[in-house]
């Protein structure tokens, strides 16, 4: 029992991995520190921006703002903990081979497995909104697709029986019936699917270029979405600035820190890099500080254009321009949601693959995941798989449980970066000219100093964090009371051993996020969990290269 124990927590050496990967790893290296920057804007701005910030705003009102900063501090946090992994770890499978030398095999499984959610799910998300965008453009130049090959098949029939009028219920009504199943499927989003997946696979260079080129449309379109909507902004619309209280902010976390992923992604392209060391932690913070700034001027735009009230809708961007009459931005704003969606896709499928063969590399994963293509140097087979894992859902998934179940994974992954850091032995090497290297800033006094000050301020002004009476019952907040217990255990730790301050921050605030996530997201997402783990202990545990029985 013992030993299974020990063979869970077996962690790979940081120094077979960085001998390993100065070897050539038959991948190109061709990415500059402007590539990877481009790379994280490409994959950070995209359905986010273009759509769940609508709900977002629509709950929270124009305070979601707040949200987006609190976003963008876990994310900072976040993103300085992968890029001191980075400099230590310089290999392609990201928070998973972080993992893997941080907490030992079974928590890198599980991150492998959880990414599987940011990367492949949240492709899903992304492609359906493409789609949405992509039918406004074609519509705009006189071309129709029937409604039953644009929407989603759960949607539409949820929308027949709620009585909700629109395309969902058209698409019901109108749909062929094939087998004595009514055929409705979303076409545009399971294209771009397939046309993206044969870019990932025919090359590193050719996808660089095509992402470099639509990182500066979206940048441009964006910039003037500002420009032209800043000068629509009433600022009485700011007026009620919180209208949900806080918990209406908090009720948009899935979609606005949905807007924020991707830097990360940034992190699965090191031994494409150049030098990876002193590029990846560049390119992920500078595309993180671009994209806030970006977000935070939006999120002001479109609260002044109109109410929050009108922003309920799947294409907000779009919606604010329709009701302010400016017919032509409708058009540049679908030419930016297709662009800046294709962008995302795009650097997620060139993803998922690298993490796969990472793990594959390790036998966590049948051998065939690392193969690289002769003649296209790219993780071929793992490439197709990828556009079979994001295409095949498609068809029956709905967009609002794709968005919820990419984000929770994915602070999941976070968590365990900013906790791997942890773990790990401090860096004590004295800073190399142009490597990234943590500030170290001792947390002993300063997190059980915050925790205490907070919690007193906290409940002495408002104990309905924690339970609230419904009537004669009390209903208790059990994620905010583990968010409680856990951040009390990390201030306690932080004075015993004396913890770095960042990824103490950045574990903080997103546990904090996570709180923000519904109870069926968190029971889908366990089920999810075990699902992993059988598939590991069926496979990964006996195959695993660092397995010696
Ligand atoms: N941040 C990416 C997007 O919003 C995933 O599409």
């Amino acid at each position: 029992m013992g030993f299974i124990f020990n063979n869970l927590l077996r962690r790979k050496p940081v120094t077979a991995i960085t001998d390993a990967e100065s070897h050539d790893s038959g991948l190109h290296r061709v990415l500059t520190v402007r590539d990877l920057t481009f790379f994280g804007i490409a994959a950070i701005i995209g359905a986010g921006s273009f759509s769940s910030i609508g709900s977002a705003c629509f709950s929270g009102g124009p305070a979601v703002i707040f949200l987006f900063i609190i976003c963008a501090i876990a994310c900072g946090f976040t993103a300085m903990c992968y890029a001191d992994f980075a400099t230590r770890v310089p290999a392609s499978g990201s928070a998973y081979t972080y993992a893997y030398v941080s907490f030992g095999e079974l928590a890198a499984w599980i991150i492998g497995w959880a990414l599987l959610m940011e990367y492949s799910i949240g492709n899903i998300y992304v492609a359906f909104s493409w789609s949405g965008y992509f039918v406004n453009l074609i519509e705009s130049v006189g071309l129709h697709i029937p409604v039953w090959l644009t929407n989603n098949y759960s949607d539409s029939h949820q929308a027949f029986i709620d009585g909700t009028a629109g395309k969902m219920n058209d698409a019901w009504n109108t749909a062929p019936i094939v087998a004595g199943v009514k055929f409705i499927i979303d076409l545009p989003a399971i294209m771009i699917n397939i046309l993206v997946t044969w870019l990932v696979y025919v090359g590193t260079k050719e996808s660089r270029n095509a992402s470099n080129v639509m990182v500066i449309i979206k940048l441009a379109i964006i910039l003037l979405v500002i420009i032209v909507g800043a000068s629509y902004v009433d600022i009485d619309n700011w007026t009620p600035f919180m209208p949900n209280q806080f918990s209406g902010v908090m009720a948009g976390v899935s979609g606005v820190f949905f807007a924020y992923i991707g830097f990360d992604a940034v992190s699965t392209l090191a031994e494409e890099s150049k030098n990876p060391q002193r590029d990846l932690p560049r390119g992920m913070i500078y595309s993180l500080i671009i994209c806030t700034v970006v977000f935070i001027i939006l999120a002001l735009v479109l609260t002044g254009m109109v109410s929050y009230t009108a922003l309920n809708v799947s294409d907000p961007l779009a919606e604010v321009f329709a009701l302010k009459g400016i017919k032509w931005m409708l058009f540049i704003v679908s030419i930016a949601a297709v662009v800046a969606m294709t962008s995302v896709i795009l650097v997620f499928q060139m993803g998922q693959p690298r993490i796969w063969m990472a793990m594959s590399r390790d036998g966590l994963l049948p051998k065939k995941f690392a193969e690289i293509h002769p003649k296209y140097k790219t993780p071929a087979f793992s490439t197709l798989i990828t556009g079979l894992v994001v295409g095949i859902p498609i068809f029956f998934v709905t967009p609002k449980f794709v968005l919820d179940f990419t984000s929770i994974g994915t602070l999941f992954a976070f968590v365990l970066v900013c906790g791997g850091v942890l773990i790990l032995p401090r860096n004590m090497d004295a800073k190399e000219k142009g490597k990234f290297k943590m500030p170290y800033i001792n947390s002993k006094y300063i997190v059980p100093i915050i925790t205490i000050a907070s919690l007193v301020v906290i409940f002495y002004n408002d104990a309905s964090q924690i339970s609230t009476w419904e009537g004669d019952n009390i209903i208790y907040n059990i994620p905010m009371i583990v968010f409680y217990l856990v951040w009390i255990t990390i201030a306690i730790f932080s004075f015993i051993k004396n913890y770095s301050l960042i990824p103490v921050l950045g574990l903080l605030s997103c546990c904090y996020l996570l709180t923000g996530m519904g109870w069926t997201n968190w029971m889908m997402f366990g089920v999810w969990l075990v699902i992993g783990l059988v598939v590991y202990l069926a496979y990964g545990y006996r195959k695993s290269k660092l397995n010696v029985a």
